[in-house]
């Protein structure tokens, strides 16, 4: 039974590419199979009970991949976003994004204002899908709003700075990371300070809800000190 819930849940999707590789298959494979199982995945998160859940679908540096497998992806996603936004929807699930919209394609941008729109009002759950997004260049974008608005940099604090995040979503609580590489590669930089980190060898399309559960009660069994003492 789990007791302790993260109230924001992130996770670094990795392995879709090794998954298929290893099955002789070409890597997008890999993220279709991995883009099914993250839809069953986060119905399963929101079922338990965790409001916050976000998922690191595409960096500002997947875009150093060969085209094929970019073009790949963005169709891949343009599909699932029309897909499942009535899914989404019925769940009473909030869809949103967090990264730069420059970039990406038209049809892309148009599919996720497309089930932005659709979900907006949704409150059981919040799924910010981290698309184009890198965490420094967040970072950056927060410093630009920040001193576009003219404040006194003295009242700055850094509960003030979440605001200016992207999508102001509170502090990540863990952080799960598949397929055995131990690294955030530039994630949520700002909102992971203190995020438990949670790491395993299986590949994302393999990560099923039984791995979520031995990744919750390890979560619940850590002792958070947020840099205070015993
Ligand atoms: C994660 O799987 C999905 C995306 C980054 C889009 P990878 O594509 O990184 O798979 P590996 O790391 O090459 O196995
Ligand atoms: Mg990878």
């Amino acid at each position: 039974m789990i007791e302790k819930l993260p109230n924001h849940l992130a996770i670094i999707l990795d392995g879709n590419g090794r998954w298929a590789k290893r099955r002789g298959l070409p890597r997008t494979m890999g993220h279709k199979v991995g883009s099914d199982r993250f839809r069953d995945l986060s119905l399963a998160i929101f079922h338990l009970g965790i409001p916050y859940l976000s998922a690191f679908i595409f960096s500002t540096e997947n875009f150093k991949r060969d085209k094929e497998e970019v073009d790949y992806l963005m169709d891949l996603f343009v599909d699932k976003f029309k897909k499942e936004a009535k899914l989404y929807q019925k769940e009473e699930i909030r869809v949103i994004f967090s990264g730069r919209r420059d970039g990406l394609r038209e049809d892309v941008l148009h599919a996720m204002d497309e089930i932005t729109e659709m979900t907006k009002d949704n409150r059981r759950g919040t799924l910010n899908f981290c698309l184009n997004y890198g965490g420094q260049y967040e970072i950056v974008d927060m410093i630009k709003q920040f001193m576009k608005e003219n404040i006194d940099p003295d009242t700055l604090t850094p509960e003030l700075l979440f605001h200016y995040t992207y999508q102001n979503l509170p502090p990540i609580d863990l952080l799960i990371r598949t397929s055995g590489e131990y690294r955030l590669s530039n994630f949520m930089l700002y909102q992971s300070a203190y995020a438990e980190l949670y790491f395993t060898d299986t590949y994302f399309p393999d990560f099923d809800e039984s791995d979520l559960e031995k990744a919750l009660l390890e979560y619940q069994n850590r002792d958070r000190r947020f840099g205070g003492a015993k």
